[in-house]
């Protein structure tokens, strides 16, 4: 009987080992953004307290522009997406929740940016 559960012990960690190795390429940026928002405010939602995004943003209601919630349902947080949203934050976005533009925030560094989308897409409620 020992045998048999040791066995099986065996093949579940074999099991949970191969299904988390297929996933992670796919689900390296969930994991990331995730594991950041457990611990405390992230690098991210500090960038956006200090930058002024909060005047046109809030994660759940929209104000000027989208809710944070609102675009994290709509983005899956794949690396070409969090790519493509941290150019558009720091060059200006139009035309895809309305016709009132973002303003470009070229002082903003790429990797800020992408910090700020990382969190963005964390709040995902769907
Ligand atoms: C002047 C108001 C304003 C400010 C300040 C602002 N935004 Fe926006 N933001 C908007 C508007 C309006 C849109 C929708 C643009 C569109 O329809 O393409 C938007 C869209 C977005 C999107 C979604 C883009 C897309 O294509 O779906 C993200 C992400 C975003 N903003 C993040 C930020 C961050 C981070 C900051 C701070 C660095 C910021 N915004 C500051 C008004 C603003």
């Amino acid at each position: 009987m020992k045998k048999i559960l040791v066995v099986l012990g065996f093949c579940s960690i074999i099991l949970a080992c191969n299904s988390a190795e297929k996933s992670e390429s796919t689900e390296e940026a969930v994991v990331e953004t995730s594991t950041t928002a457990n611990a405390g405010p992230s690098k991210g939602e500090q960038l956006i307290s200090s930058s002024d995004c909060l005047t046109c943003h809030k994660v759940d209601t929209k104000i000027v522009g989208p809710s944070y919630v609102d675009v994290a349902n709509k983005y899956e947080a794949s690396e070409a997406n969090i790519e493509m949203l941290a150019g558009k934050i720091i060059n200006g976005g139009l035309g895809v929740w309305g016709e009132i533009p973002m303003a470009p925030h070229t002082a903003l560094s790429t990797d800020d940016a992408k910090e700020m989308v990382k969190y963005i897409l964390s709040l995902k409620t769907n």
